[in-house]
């Protein structure tokens, strides 16, 4: 198997970054949503193997002490290794880095399996926002305390 290498994001990763948004997210405009990292993103870290770009985390500053995950995806056939767990391990180092001491991020209420993953490193539910999602489904809000580690 090829390593795993997380990294950040440089201009060439556009179109791989773009085509996994579109593959999970259902984007009708991957390149906006790039647009908008780029421009709120304090960090895009992506995972490659061999060159090829499988998953992405994008974080950005809230203030000065905390952070935001605003965008995490990883490529349907290369989930369920542990890909996922890399990036948001990365992401959640930086930011601390950063001095942050706290991280947020909203997830659908249906998605068990980014809570899981998220709830293992840590973070906890604070809060429902209702219909978050442009298709109407609510939102928790979920927070890691840096200071609880
Ligand atoms: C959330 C996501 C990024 C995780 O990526 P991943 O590479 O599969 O993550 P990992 O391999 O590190 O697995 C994380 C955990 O999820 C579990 N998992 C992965 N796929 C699963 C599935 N289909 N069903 C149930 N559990 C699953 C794994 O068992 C693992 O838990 P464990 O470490 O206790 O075994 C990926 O599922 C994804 O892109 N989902 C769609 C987009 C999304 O939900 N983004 C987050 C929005 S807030």
């Amino acid at each position: 198997m090829q390593t795993i290498v997380v990294r950040d994001y440089s201009s060439k990763d556009f179109k791989d970054v773009a085509e996994i948004d579109k593959e999970v997210f259902n984007a009708k405009n991957p390149a906006y949503d790039i647009y908008i990292y780029l421009t709120y993103g304090k960090d895009i870290l992506v995972a490659d193997i061999g060159g090829k770009i499988v998953g992405y985390i994008v974080t950005m500053d809230l203030d000065q002490r905390s952070g935001k995950i605003i965008s995490f995806a990883v490529s349907e056939k290369f989930r369920n290794r542990g890909i996922g767990s890399r990036l948001l391990k990365s992401a959640i180092e930086r930011l601390k880095s950063y001095g942050k001491s706290q991280i947020a991020l909203e997830v659908r209420v249906s998605n068990k399996v980014a809570q899981n993953l998220y709830k293992k490193f840590g973070f906890k539910i604070s809060g429902i926002i209702p219909e978050y999602y442009s298709d109407g489904e609510d939102a928790y809000y979920m927070v890691l305390d840096l200071g609880d580690q």
